[in-house]
């Protein structure tokens, strides 16, 4: 395609790297040029930057094209809503609500569906529609269900998919209750994350059918996981690769203030003081915290950042019970620990990882995930091999 707007992105441009990288096959080639980004990704924009949660600011469409097509040709995500819609200013919201997937992830996840002409396929986060046009594209529109609980982002995406000649069956509401009017299905594909597969995706799907989806501890860390179900309504199957996700809407995770756990007094408060020679830097990896999560329940890290570069990892407890911190500084080989409550959750981190440089280190692709009625097991390696739990 000719130049556009001043800069050389294309959709052709894409389509190459994205088969250099391996990500887009010669199966879903011709459904990424039928189904064209730029007729899904909507005029007000935030784009954002390849595997890094670095946030540009808004772009609108009208007012410069060029930023606009320079980011819907560039492999990288795009977020389309924040704050469930509150928020619409040039910066960024308290948290991204919707967005258009980087493409790189967007054909992964697609090939890892395996869908053949005649599956029935049921899509959960509907977003931009993009996912499900290239969908209709693959199997026919009669055999897509998409849905999205954002009235407005459900209607928006509907409206695009008949523009572009695509007619799925689009559904506003809760994809956690799965579609059951379309089931069974063959193939799941969530596009927003979950910490517990919803049971309603397993017995939707055929015996043998198979589920896509981002899944991540409580704690952070999140990656696909491909699910085969099996009889008796249960599912298992092995992690892919990292992934960033927003949560399903019902499975979002709330956090409390600092100041709610050292109850109004100044840190720190009644906290015990230790030292670790494990540092605050070596537990802070997207695939560290997911060993980590895997292990230590309900709870969850944030950094207090200074401008020296040092900064203090804050750990805490969803049941604003516990929390602990521990100070990391450049070239110290121990580090200052502060735990207080019933968890020592330092501790518990500390443990987590302990196990998980035993193992070598294991990177999302040791890992699985089985799902039953009983409840969700992660195991590295092999399903006969769980992964430990730190009690907490
Ligand atoms: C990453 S976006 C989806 C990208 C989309 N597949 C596309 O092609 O543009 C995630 C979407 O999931 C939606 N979502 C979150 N929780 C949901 C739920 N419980 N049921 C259905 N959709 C949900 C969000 O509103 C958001 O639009």
């Amino acid at each position: 395609m000719a130049e556009q707007h001043g800069t050389d992105a294309s959709p052709e441009r894409l389509a190459s790297a994205l088969m250099e990288k391996g990500a887009l096959s010669s199966d879903w080639l011709p459904a990424f040029r039928r189904a064209p980004r730029d007729l899904f990704v909507p005029d007000v924009i935030w784009p954002g930057t390849a595997g890094g949660n670095r946030q540009m600011r808004r772009v609108v469409r009208s007012e410069n094209p060029g930023a606009w097509w320079q980011a819907v040709y560039t492999d990288a995500p795009i977020t389309t809503q924040w704050d469930d819609g509150a928020y619409t200013g040039p910066d960024k919201g308290k948290i991204p609500t919707s967005s258009n997937s980087m493409p790189t992830m967007v054909f992964s996840m697609l090939d890892a569906l395996s869908v053949n002409e005649g599956h029935q396929v049921l899509e959960i986060g509907t977003g931009t529609g993009w996912n499900a046009a290239l969908l209709c594209h693959r199997i026919g529109a009669e055999n897509v269900f998409t849905v999205e609980v954002d009235g407005e982002t459900a209607r928006d995406a509907r409206k695009r998919l008949n523009a572009a000649g695509f007619d799925p069956v689009s559904i506003i509401g809760d994809g956690a209750q799965g579609y059951a009017e379309g089931a069974p299905y063959d193939r799941i594909i969530a596009t927003a994350s979950t910490g517990s597969v919803p049971r309603q995706w397993i017995t939707q799907t055929k015996p043998g059918g198979i589920i896509v989806c981002p899944w991540g501890p409580t704690y952070g860390g999140e990656a696909i996981v491909r699910l085969t179900v099996e009889a008796h309504g249960s599912a298992s199957g092995k992690f892919l690769g990292s992934s960033a996700f927003m949560r399903l809407r019902d499975q979002r995770i709330e956090r409390k203030h600092v100041r709610e756990y050292l109850k109004g007094k100044p840190w720190p408060a009644d906290g015990i003081e230790s030292t670790t020679t494990l540092s605050p830097d070596d537990v802070g990896d997207w695939h560290v915290m997911f060993a980590i999560g895997v292990q230590v329940s309900n709870a969850f890290p944030w950094m207090e950042t200074y401008k020296d570069g040092s900064y203090t990892l804050w750990l805490r407890d969803t049941a604003v019970t516990s929390w602990a911190t521990a100070d990391f500084e450049k070239d110290r080989t121990e580090f200052e620990v502060v735990q207080s409550g019933p968890r020592k959750l330092w501790d518990e981190v500390e443990a987590a990882f302990r196990w998980w440089d035993g193992q070598d280190r294991p990177d999302f692709d040791r890992f699985g995930l089985t799902v039953s009625p009983e409840g969700e097991t992660v195991w590295l390696d092999d399903p006969g091999n769980p992964v430990p739990s730190v009690l907490g």
